[in-house]
């Protein structure tokens, strides 16, 4: 089996040297810009720190691929091969970041026939880095990780978020989700602000469940891999294999517990990450509400 150790420290020794830039940003007054929604942000922090991790990566590993969400933003596709491919996130937790709000993550996924094989989410401002290796376990600053096992859906605390779809229907089916979860009972919601934290939560068992529609992998792939070292399982919403472009996910401590939360929840319309954006029909945000495109 190949040993992808090498490439998992540098990614981390890059993501504690990157997350200075972040931190020197967090309290200063930014420009921000807005991407696919009022709530999709981006600042020049974000796309600073993608272009330093990849310059570093390529330089020193020069045939690997990328998939970055700024370079996402600026028009590349999205496009997973068999190559080793780092999934970037420079900042997860863009909004967290503008208001000053103090959790946002550098997450890092490298993948090798589209296969992930380590992980690794760097929380800046709580100095937490939590990383894992395919086989060899989940950690944060060293220490192993380990969910809950929690299997029962009425003593669990489920993370989600709101995220940057605002269109009605995307909003509705949240809302609704988040109100069919509490009735069941569940102990309790909880939202972040960064996918990739949010994650991780399940990976301490701190948090027993997360689930999420509309992110995207960059948000997630990271944090997926530490979660099933940690011991959790990790899922599609509809209770499939976990597929990090299809933009749902539901991790969890348990089988039991994720196949509970995909029994109550319900979905909305999201272009996968690897679709062709030519070739599809999707509703997306508009400023009167929902619209086809
Ligand atoms: C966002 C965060 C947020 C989630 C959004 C993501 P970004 O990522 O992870 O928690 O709800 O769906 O887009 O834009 O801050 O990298």
């Amino acid at each position: 089996m190949a040993d992808w150790s090498d490439c998992l420290n540098f990614g981390i020794s890059i993501a504690k040297q990157a997350s200075e830039v972040v931190l020197s940003g967090f309290r200063e007054q930014k420009e921000v810009k807005l991407k696919s929604s009022p709530a999709d942000l981006v600042t020049e922090t974000d796309q600073r720190v993608e272009t330093i991790l990849i310059s570093a990566i390529r330089a020193r590993y020069p045939q690997h691929r990328f998939i970055g969400e700024e370079s996402v933003a600026a028009g590349e596709r999205v496009h997973l091969t068999d190559s080793p491919t780092w999934i970037i996130d420079p900042i997860d937790g863009t909004v967290n970041f503008v208001h000053g709000f103090p959790l946002v993550a550098i997450s890092i996924a490298f993948t090798i026939n589209k296969k992930t094989e380590f992980g690794i989410v760097y929380s800046c401002v709580e100095d937490k880095m939590f990383y894992a290796q395919r086989g060899r376990g989940a950690f944060l600053n060293g220490k192993a990780l380990n969910a809950s096992g929690q299997e029962d859906i009425s003593r669990c605390v489920v993370v989600t978020e709101i995220g940057a779809e605002r269109d009605d229907l995307a909003l509705s089916t949240m809302t609704s989700n988040i109100f069919r979860l509490l009735k069941l009972p569940i102990h309790g919601i909880r939202a972040l602000g960064t996918a990739a934290v949010d994650m991780c939560q399940v990976a301490t068992g701190g948090a027993d469940a997360y689930y999420h529609i509309g992110m995207h992998c960059w948000d997630i792939a990271a944090s997926a891999i530490i979660v099933q070292e940690a011991g959790g399982v990790v899922m599609d919403t509809d209770g499939s294999d976990f597929d990090m472009m299809s933009r749902r996910v539901i991790a969890a401590s348990s089988p039991a517990v994720a196949n509970r939360i995909a029994e109550v929840i319900q979905t909305f319309p999201c272009r996968r990450d690897d679709e062709d954006p030519g070739k599809c029909i999707c509703v997306a945000a508009g400023v009167n509400g929902p619209q086809i495109i």
